[in-house]
């Protein structure tokens, strides 16, 4: 990213116009969940409705499911709009932000976007795209005001664990800091139970959605957990920003709170079955390297022979096949491969994905 404050996105902007393929590996979500599923008739929709500052019965809904009180949660659209709520609620222009790297692109080109003087700490590929705390410590200095990471780690899908999560949180502290957690991909970690870092400290805020782990992205069901004071400065700002959200949306959002079990069971099967693609995917390649998480929707290997771009628009031209080229996570010899997607084409868009290795790597040997 240029050191200029960004007013766009350019992943974003590639995502939308240039990503879409006939077998697409570039999603990181879990496809759409069909509306026909939630099993819902018009008589349950109504354009108009109570919200005031949130709508009473998803507050109380999004409440239960994170083990808070209502007064934490301020609804937002999608965890892009929370990303943008919270950070534009913590940072003053010229405050200091400490931003993982690599990075989901928005959360950096948002704190471009609202003046702040944007500090990276590692996530070395080589260590797995951990978090080492002691390198956030050498980092923070007195004028941090905001700690930025993903958990799930975008774009690698790294679980960061309860005891860095807790180390990041005391050193932050102690400069007065708190630290955002992007948990967008959390709720697809299945088979250890883990708590939202919100449950860490009261420094810690909390963004989130129904989006990529219940293929719910069209509801826009995204919020923040934050301190009770700071979730109503939060309510407060959002009435400079859309006010009032979409409330057939509120109403279609509590409709699938409801039945979010179901809905999470169908996206882990889709997972198991992708996740077995991919290994059997990744047996036969030597030229790729790089850490695989067993959860999520994503992972970030790196070709050993060097940068991906012109490999990502070959596989593409010719193989109909999308995944994410490197650079838009400042790593130019990565590629992001999402898993979310229709087994048959996610199996068939791994073929195509190991035949244009195969043949980029012939014609340049
Ligand atoms: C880390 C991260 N945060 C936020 C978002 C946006 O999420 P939503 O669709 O809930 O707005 C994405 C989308 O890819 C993401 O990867």
């Amino acid at each position: 990213m240029s050191s200029a404050r960004a007013v766009a996105s350019t992943y974003l902007e590639w995502a939308k116009l240039c990503s879409a393929a006939k077998y697409n590996l570039a999603s990181s979500g879990i496809m759409s969940y069909p509306l026909a599923e939630l099993h819902i008739s018009p008589q349950d929709l109504e354009i108009n409705g109570p919200t005031v500052y949130g709508y009473a019965p998803l507050q109380e809904r999004l409440a239960r499911k994170c083990g808070v009180t209502p007064d934490c949660v301020v609804a937002a659209a999608g965890t892009a709009m929370a990303n943008h709520l919270a950070m534009a609620a913590l940072i003053e222009p010229g405050d200091d932000v400490l931003i993982e790297q690599p990075t989901y692109g928005p959360v950096l080109e948002v704190a471009s976007y609202l003046h702040a003087n944007i500090l990276r700490f590692d996530r070395p590929a080589a260590h797995d795209f951990q978090i080492d705390p002691e390198d956030v410590a050498r980092r923070t200095t007195s004028k941090t005001r905001l700690v930025c990471l993903t958990n799930l780690h975008n774009p690698s899908g790294a679980l960061t664990s309860e005891e860095t999560l807790t180390r990041i949180g005391e050193i932050a502290q102690k400069s007065g800091a708190q630290v955002l957690v992007d948990e967008v991909y959390l709720d697809m970690v299945y088979d250890q139970p883990v708590r939202s870092s919100f449950h860490l400290g009261n420094n810690f805020v909390v963004t989130t959605s129904l989006t990529k782990a219940y293929g719910l992205s069209g509801l826009r069901c995204g919020w923040i957990l934050a301190q009770p004071d700071l979730a109503k400065r939060m309510w407060r700002l959002n009435d400079l920003f859309g006010a009032t959200p979409v409330h057939p949306g509120e109403l279609l959002s509590v409709m699938a709170l409801d039945q979010l079990d179901k809905i999470g069971v169908r996206a882990r099967q889709l997972l198991d079955t992708n996740r077995a693609a991919l290994n059997a995917f990744f047996a036969d390649r030597s030229d790729l390297d790089g850490f695989r998480g067993p959860w999520g929707t994503v992972c970030f290997p790196r070709r050993r022979s060097g940068s991906v771009d012109e490999f990502c628009e070959f596989l593409r031209a010719r193989y109909e096949t999308s995944v994410v080229p490197g650079r838009f996570f400042e790593m130019p010899d990565h590629f992001r491969i999402g898993i979310g997607g229709d087994p048959a084409m996610t199996a068939e868009a791994l073929k195509r994905l190991a035949a244009a290795l195969d043949e980029w790597g012939t014609a340049r040997s």
